[in-house]
């Protein structure tokens, strides 16, 4: 290791701590419930550190509205890639919930597994506050079934399709054309009806200025 990334790793985990530095971002589905009981279901990037988790949502959002009323929320870990394009484009964001174990945000039927966390801490900020959690239980219903890069591409063209009113459209084009190569070789059905989804929501963005 160069001495002089030793020195930077070094001060930085001497100002924020190993867990600061030192985490993963898992893309999940976060499920959230309203004061008045409504549930929402939004794809989100979890900080997962040794012993907490960071949910950092942009403002204005119902997922952070709820988040902040209730306390708590539910991390659903999904391989049905739909949920995170049919939210993403409008296409279908009422996916079968049901009651979780511990906490009032109900999980999502189809996670093969997921963890409900209480909120402990929130770091504020004017753009995007930092929500720190705990997990209070967790439950896996399904084994992992291995990695797919088909679903890797949509995961990727999901999260372009939230920022193209910030991509220029020749990055928008370059990316998707090299995406398309994981999914035309590996897709399933539910990859390739995702991906359609996200297709149309580029079209519709450029045909009238809105993806969904
Ligand atoms: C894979 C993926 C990861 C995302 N991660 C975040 C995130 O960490 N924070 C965020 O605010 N939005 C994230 N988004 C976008 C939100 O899902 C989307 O903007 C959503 O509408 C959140 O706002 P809401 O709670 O009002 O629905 C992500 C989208 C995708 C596809």
């Amino acid at each position: 290791m160069p001495g002089s990334f030793r020195a930077a790793r070094c001060c930085a985990v001497q100002r924020f701590g190993w867990n600061r530095l030192y985490v993963l971002i898992r893309e999940i589905i976060l499920t959230t419930i309203s004061a008045d009981g409504t549930p929402h279901i939004a794809p989100m990037g979890v900080h997962v550190a040794a012993d907490h988790l960071r949910i950092l949502p942009f403002k204005p959002s119902i997922t952070l509205d709820n988040l902040l009323a209730t306390g708590s929320a539910v991390i659903n870990r999904v391989d049905d890639v739909r949920v995170f394009a049919g939210c993403v484009t409008g296409r279908q964001r009422d996916w079968p919930l049901t009651a979780a174990t511990r906490v009032a945000a109900p999980r999502l039927v189809s996670a093969p597994g997921h963890t409900e966390v209480e909120l402990f801490r929130v770091e504020e900020d004017p753009v995007r506050p930092v929500l720190y959690c705990h997990s209070v239980h967790e439950a896996e219903r399904q084994a992992f079934a291995g990695f797919n890069r088909a679903q890797f591409s949509v995961l990727e063209a999901a999260i372009l399709v939230t920022r193209l009113n910030r991509l220029p459209r020749a990055k928008v084009d370059s990316e998707l054309a090299y995406l398309a190569i994981g999914l035309e070789k590996t897709a399933g059905p539910a990859e390739r009806e995702a991906w359609g989804w996200l297709l149309d929501a580029v079209t519709r963005f450029y045909q009238t200025g809105a993806a969904s």
